[in-house]
């Protein structure tokens, strides 16, 4: 048997189990994300229907035999029109009569109907239960993410070569884009990031027709997907040299992460790791300039949990993965960000990126 298949037997038992806990008898699954996590599908459409005993697996003629061989496992049923009508089939057939949906992801119309439609049954939020072990990768999707890294890496190392005074922002961010495809990558895990000069200043300056000049700090932001797990990378780079007010601020960011990541351990609160980076920062007089979270999980979904700000309330657990990046951006002057991805152990913290990260001067 395929091990993802094993894997995919483990996580359904992991979530039949917390059904339980939550007394709940069936829990309905439509976000592309969760229900690869369980299923294994790919495909772009599915609905999963998971019961202390079955397991189904909805979805339209496009997809009925790669869902055959991908969810071994699941009884596929195959949607013709409205899935609707088939869903509410199944939830009947089983006698499901606390039905545990996606709260945060179905549409308000797609619950009305839901609820119209399966009269006695109840449905209840299943609030974090996908989200939380998501969280928490296993061998097999770190190794898929150490792979989407990699690439990620190597995309650094060749677009040094490429920025000079005269290039424009978006054909940085094509170039950085069509390496990582030729790598092996599926494609970007965001809309790439390249800001540069007074625009590096914006947390999120997607690449604009900017042109590179002498002087410039470009910060650069983006990802690969590698068999479904994104990765997430931001570096600095000096276009031409720097000055010292540049590398001020650089070397206060790069602390700041470095502190951060030497925190990371089994059971502290990702808040303190936050607190970390962001007391440096402030300590250094740019508390300010460094308004977002320090990092956030990063899997299947190039944002998912742990979340790491001032606000999360998440205990680190062994195997999450995450990103740490904090940044400091001054209005009219520029910004800095630095980003690595990070892997939780017992007593530390495994640096998946392994891009430079001493100042570079292109
Ligand atoms: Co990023
Ligand atoms: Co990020």
């Amino acid at each position: 048997m395929q091990d993802v298949n094993i894997r995919n037997i483990k996580r359904l038992e992991e979530l039949r189990k917390k059904l339980e806990l939550k007394g709940l008898d069936g829990a309905l699954i439509c976000k592309r994300e969760n229900y690869r996590y369980f299923s294994g599908f790919t495909g772009t459409l599915a609905y999963i229907i998971v019961t202390s005993e079955k397991a189904y697996l909805l979805t339209d003629s496009r997809y009925v035999t790669q869902a055959a061989s991908q969810a071994p496992f699941f009884e596929i049923i195959r949607i013709q029109g409205d899935a609707l009508p088939f869903i509410c089939d199944v939830v009947k057939e089983q006698g499901i009569k606390a039905l545990g949906f996606e709260e945060t992801f179905v549409t308000y119309d797609f619950y009305v109907k839901l609820k119209t439609k399966l009269g006695k049954t109840e449905l209840f939020p299943l609030l974090d239960i996908p989200d939380e072990m998501r969280a928490v990768k296993d061998d097999g999707e770190i190794e898929a993410i150490r792979k989407s890294v990699e690439i990620a890496d190597r995309a650094f190392e060749y677009i040094l070569a490429y920025i000079r005074p005269g290039i424009r922002e978006y054909e940085i961010a094509a170039e950085i884009e069509h390496f990582m495809r030729e790598s092996g990558a599926q494609g970007p895990s965001f809309e790439t990031i390249v800001a540069s000069g007074w625009r590096s200043s914006l947390p999120h300056g997607v690449a604009s027709d900017r042109r590179i000049e002498k002087g410039d700090m470009v910060i650069l932001d983006y990802g690969a997907v590698f068999e479904g797990y994104c990765s997430d990378i931001t570096r600095t780079v000096f276009v031409g040299g720097a000055d010292s007010k540049k590398l001020e601020i650089y070397n206060t960011v790069l602390e700041a992460q470095k502190r951060a990541i030497e925190r990371i351990r089994e059971g502290l609160y990702s808040k303190e790791i936050d607190g970390v980076a962001r007391q440096h920062i402030a300590d250094a007089g740019y508390g300010e300039n460094f308004g977002h979270g320090l990092g956030h999980g990063v899997g299947l979904e190039i944002h998912e949990q742990p979340r790491v700000s001032p606000y999360s309330n998440c205990k680190l657990v062994r195997n999450m993965v995450f990103t740490v990046e904090p940044g400091i951006y001054i209005e009219g002057f520029g910004g800095v960000r630095i980003e690595d991805i990070v892997v939780v152990k017992e007593d530390g913290a495994e640096i998946l990126t392994k891009a430079e990260k001493a100042p570079v001067i292109v």
